[in-house]
């Protein structure tokens, strides 16, 4: 067994002190470092410190000291070999096999450094040569500034097939090739991989140069070329940009992931320079890990449309059997169409911090996808929804973390359906023709339900504020789909205004008796009906923040796809359900907790409360997700 002094290096670099001893000791985050009270001795105020940015302990009491290695024998009571192992598993690393070859890996694992280095050193100053002047205006077109470009090492690979090689050419071709920088294919004779592109240096966790994303100068295919795996690269184990982000996490206390490198770049151009993004792949387990020794709950952010939507998803699928106490994910959503660099563009980096604050926690985005995924309307569709979310909370490994999600998804699921409201009529779904007055009365106020203590929240029990009403029915004219599919949802809404009630009857009665109705058919039966003037007034209204209010046919061509619009419209409508049902129970526990003031109480209403600003801060996220 040969361990070197630079795979031990890089151990003790992947490896967060502070989380490995944060197991077994309780620390706190004092400024730069972390306190706790020394495992190594008696004392009731802390003098052990722990400084991850060097990864060492140290006691002020007892002297004991030591890295991550010395934690596991001393601490632990393991063997060095054991803790090695141990270590080594948890920063996804092989220990070298007992083999003389190990040291001689590791000493290639250097020389093909040295390749990488020369060839981004090399493609440094292309770009800075006169050749490089096309690229560097692409750049600035981009809004990189030279700062930028230096501090990400940007460089230009030539189009031809050789120049890189013959470059390098104090390295032997097959080491060019080991390190990816060539292409060898059969027989044929080595040449330059990277051609006519703009190359972006990606880094290991130390700053070290281990591979290139190599992106087309103006249109072609394909857009990004990266290095292939080496000895130095697996792209399931490397984050971009994580040399650089990680210490400014430490100020942030934040990560925020992204799709793409120009994003990172983008944002660091902004001042954001805490991002992360994988390389061209879904996040991995591995990627996971790393993220989660830097930050707890670092932040994903996806595009608002549908791809960016199932990204998320698969990306949640993936963290739940992963989840600790105390780990997680949340999840901004961008308006459709914009990654992060056309928004820090369009709206700087206050426009980008405000996406960030609007993220979902992990639980929530679980909860808004399987909760639009198809209609509630029947018992077995709502069974349905709680298999799939019991499902989700099975997945989870942690017994503690799994227990609080059930607990999570029945409060929700109970909040969404528990409170049934008997004494309002029925609707018959096979009487399309039900009398008109009866539609103006589904709603009306219900009368137990008091209104809210702070009149300025826009849900109120006692009805939803009229902007919302015109919202919500705006939508449902450009999608009348959407009246079928949450029938009972909306008979189950409190419509003030007399009007506007009476018009959703109308849409509902038709929508029930008419399947594959669209706007223009719905608008047609609606002509007749004194409730027509409403609706056209409500379809032109302006001004309305979301997509499912936008023109379908914009001038500017800026409408939304209909599945983005349709889901933010059904996940509107459940908001609007769900939150005068949550504030009722919100009240009841209030005034419960007042008069008992026990834990459980105060607990239970605070779990409302945190509840009610989920669903508020999903209303804005919907509002804001428009583009405008
Ligand atoms: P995008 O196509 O969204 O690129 O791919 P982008 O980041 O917006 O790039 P610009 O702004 O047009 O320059 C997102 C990520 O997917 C990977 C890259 O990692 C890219 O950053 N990708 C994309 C590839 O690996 N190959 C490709 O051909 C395209
Ligand atoms: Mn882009």
């Amino acid at each position: 067994m040969t361990l070197t002094p630079q795979w031990l290096d890089e151990l003790r670099s992947r490896i967060t002190l502070s989380t490995l001893i944060g197991r077994t000791v309780k620390v706190t985050r004092a400024g730069r470092e972390y306190k706790a009270c020394c495992p190594f001795h008696n004392e009731k105020t802390p003098s052990f410190t722990i400084n991850d940015e060097k990864g060492f302990y140290h006691c002020f009491g007892c002297s004991a000291h030591g890295d991550a290695i010395r934690w596991m024998t001393d601490q632990r009571g393991l063997s060095f070999m054991d803790a090695v192992k141990e270590l080594a598993a948890e920063a996804g690393m092989d220990v070298p096999a007992a083999d003389p070859r190990a040291a001689k890996k590791a000493e290639e694992q250097a020389s093909l450094r040295d390749v990488t280095q020369a060839a981004a050193d090399w493609f440094t100053q292309q770009l800075g040569s006169s050749n490089g002047a096309p690229a560097r205006e692409y750049l600035a077109k981009r809004g990189i500034s030279e700062a930028t470009r230096k501090a990400f090492g940007f460089g230009l690979a030539p189009d031809s097939r050789s120049a890189l090689k013959e470059a390098l050419k104090k390295f032997p071709t097959a080491m060019l090739v080991e390190a990816g920088m060539l292409i060898a294919v059969d027989d044929k004779e080595p040449y330059d991989r990277f051609r006519g592109r703009l190359m972006i240096p990606i880094r290991d966790a130390r700053g070290r140069v281990i591979a290139f994303g190599g992106r087309i100068l103006g249109d072609g295919e394909p857009k990004y070329l990266n290095s292939p795996d080496t000895p130095l690269f697996d792209k399931g184990r490397t984050l971009y940009n994580l040399d650089k982000a990680s210490p400014a996490s430490r100020q942030t206390n934040r990560i925020v992931v992204v799709e793409g490198y120009m994003d990172v770049i983008a944002l660091a151009e902004a001042g954001i320079a805490d991002a992360v993004a994988p390389l061209g792949t879904a996040l991995t387990e591995n990627q996971l890990g790393m993220i989660w020794r830097m930050v707890p709950v670092p932040v994903l952010c996806f595009d608002g449309d549908s791809a960016g939507q199932k990204a998320a998803m698969r990306a949640a699928m993936r963290a739940l059997p992963l989840l600790r106490p105390g780990f997680s994910l949340a999840f901004a959503t961008l308006p459709a169409g914009q990654d992060p660099d056309d928004l820090v563009r369009a709206r700087g980096a206050a426009g980008f911090a405000e996406i960030l604050e609007d993220a979902q926690p992990l639980v929530e985005r679980l909860w808004a996808h399987e909760v639009a995924a198809g209609p509630l309307a029947t018992p077995e569709e709502r069974a349905a929804l709680k298999t799939r979310l019991l499902a989700h909370a099975d997945a989870i490994e942690d017994a503690d973390v799994r227990h609080h999600y059930r607990e999570a998804f029945r409060e929700r699921l109970d909040a969404l359906f528990a409170r049934r409201q008997p004494e309002r009529a029925p609707r018959v779904p096979w009487a399309p023709s039900a009398p008109r007055g009866a539609a103006g009365r589904r709603f009306a106020p219900d009368p137990r339900l008091q209104p809210p203590a702070h009149e300025t929240r826009s849900i109120g029990q006692a009805g939803i504020a009229a902007p919302l009403v015109a919202a919500l029915i705006g939508g449902l004219l450009r999608y009348p789909e959407a009246l079928r599919r949450n029938e009972e949802a909306l008979t189950r809404l409190t419509v003030p205004d007399s009007a506007d009630a009476e018009l959703l009857g109308a849409m509902l009665d038709i929508a029930i008796g008419q399947e594959g109705l669209d706007c223009e058919g719905l608008l047609a039966i609606l002509e007749p009906m004194k409730v027509y003037n409403r609706a056209t007034t409500l379809l032109r209204a302006d001004g309305m923040h979301f997509s499912f209010n936008r023109r379908l046919e914009s001038r500017q061509g800026a409408a939304p796809a209909p599945e983005t619009a349709l889901r933010d419209l059904e996940e509107y409508i459940g908001v609007l359900v769900t939150q005068p049902e949550i504030r009722a129970r919100l009240a009841e526990a209030t005034a419960d907790f007042q008069r008992t003031m026990d834990d459980e109480g105060l607990a239970r209403q605070q779990r409302l409360r945190a509840m009610d600003e989920d669903l508020t801060r999903r209303l804005a996220a919907l509002s804001d997700s428009s583009g405008q």
